[in-house]
């Protein structure tokens, strides 16, 4: 057997939790570190590192003085500030795209320009600099619209006024709090879809899909989250409209980062609307979903280190195979999210059970007496041989707790017939 190595990811949520946990599964790692990590991970033996995530030099100097094969950048705005690029000049393996290919998720004038230039289908939009020409134009495009922050928001930069009112006080309110820029966006109807395509330049190969829950509360109401909980795999999609986003999504994506000259090595998220006319990309997202990923690398039966590294080194790509089992998973989060929510309160501990795992995330503390540390806290999910069983056994678990300062959606999986 060749000798294992350890490898870094950065970051400190429940994606990568998922990423860590998996990469620890390897037969090929020894150890995995996660900076910062949080203490939850400790219990699927990931080593936190105390270094922020921001800070690069620290970082580069740790992945040097532990010998880290490489490094997989979680978060989007350490791959927007150019991490990837700082490893790179250290003489280092980072995996993730540059600081101008993750522009694709930094702005959404530069993605929506990438989508027109390389024919990706989407929304109809336009972006404005001042707030008279967006509210001139706002009736163009129907009402509800999708009003959008250019800039990274964590998913919370989105608003879909139902009316006009709504939408012009909505624009005057984001460029008064300084956006510079802002998109209006046709709103598309139909299911929405998280596609994962992990590259190494021109060659590519496509995870298993999820479907996240953007909405805070049940019934997709409420203001707009970082995503509340996912399921995979998706029983609702045909394999022909999954080959319509293959061929119609990822062939000209895919097209467009090699002829621009991307050199992308590293996760493009595709976020989907399977509308009545097809496929169309509502953004992209340059690394893995939150909290998608927690429930797609458990039916990843291909080590996930060794895609990541045939990737890095340029080697052909193994193939993707997908565990039948289905995985769901329901976020737990802070009385409050995504608007006000609680810090600080007092969730003790989570009781292992047989079936469940414990993603954790925004926890601080000790094991035995965890506490919230606002947002999204963790995610209580499960592998069964149906989805139904997978979501039977989290919605027991999550009903026999008692968090009176948390809350979670009760109807992940409701577009999968559950
Ligand atoms: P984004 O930050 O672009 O992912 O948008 C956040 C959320 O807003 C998405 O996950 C969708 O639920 C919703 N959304 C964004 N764009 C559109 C659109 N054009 N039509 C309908 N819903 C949208
Ligand atoms: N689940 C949505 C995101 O990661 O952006």
């Amino acid at each position: 057997m060749t000798e294992q190595v350890n490898v870094l990811v950065v970051g400190e949520g429940g994606r990568e939790f998922a990423i860590a946990h998996k990469l620890q599964q390897s037969p090929k790692v020894k150890q995995v570190y996660c900076a910062p990590g949080n203490v939850g991970m400790k219990t699927v033996g990931v080593m936190p590192v105390d270094i922020p995530e921001t800070d690069f030099a620290g970082l580069i100097r740790f992945a040097k003085e532990h010998q880290v094969a490489w490094t997989f950048v979680g978060p989007e705005d350490c791959l927007v500030d150019g991490i990837v690029d700082d490893f790179r000049a250290a003489g280092l393996k980072a995996f993730g795209p540059s600081a101008r290919a993750a522009q694709l998720e930094g702005s959404k004038d530069y993605a929506l320009n990438f989508m027109n230039n390389y024919g990706v289908p989407t929304a109809r939009h336009a972006s404005y600099r001042d707030q008279t020409a967006a509210i001139r134009d706002v009736d163009q495009f129907g009402f509800p619209v999708v009003i959008k922050e250019n800039g990274l928001a964590g998913g919370k930069g989105v608003v879909i006024a139902p009316d006009r009112d709504t939408a012009v006080q909505t624009i005057k309110e984001m460029f008064g709090q300084g956006q510079a820029r802002l998109v209006l966006e046709e709103c598309l109807q139909g299911q929405e879809y998280s596609m994962f395509v992990l590259l190494s330049n021109d060659h590519y190969r496509i995870l298993p899909m999820a479907q996240d829950h953007k909405r805070a509360y049940d019934g997709d109401k409420g203001p707009n989250t970082g995503g509340m909980g996912a399921y995979s795999p998706l029983p609702q999609l045909s394999a022909a409209d999954y080959q319509r986003m293959v061929d119609e999504v990822v062939t000209p994506t895919v097209n467009g980062l090699v002829t621009g000259d991307y050199n992308y090595h590293g996760i493009l998220y595709i976020g989907l609307i399977l509308t009545a006319a097809g496929p169309k990309v509502i953004e992209y997202n340059v690394r893995l979903g939150d909290p998608e990923t927690q429930v797609i690398l458990p039916r990843l039966a291909t080590d996930l280190f060794d895609l990541v590294d045939a990737a890095l080194n340029d080697q052909p790509l193994p193939e993707v195979k997908e565990d039948p089992a289905a995985c769901l998973g329901v976020v737990l989060a802070s009385k409050g999210y995504p608007t006000k929510p609680v810090h600080g309160q007092s969730l003790g501990e989570f009781p292992q059970e047989d079936g469940i795992e414990i993603a954790y995330a925004n926890v601080t503390g000790d094991l035995g007496d965890l506490r919230g540390n606002g947002g999204r806290l963790l995610m209580v999910l499960a592998k069964d041989a149906s989805l139904k069983q997978a979501h039977d056994r989290v919605y027991r678990y999550l009903d026999g707790l008692d968090e009176p300062e948390c809350f979670y959606r009760h109807d992940i999986g409701a577009k999968a017939g559950l």
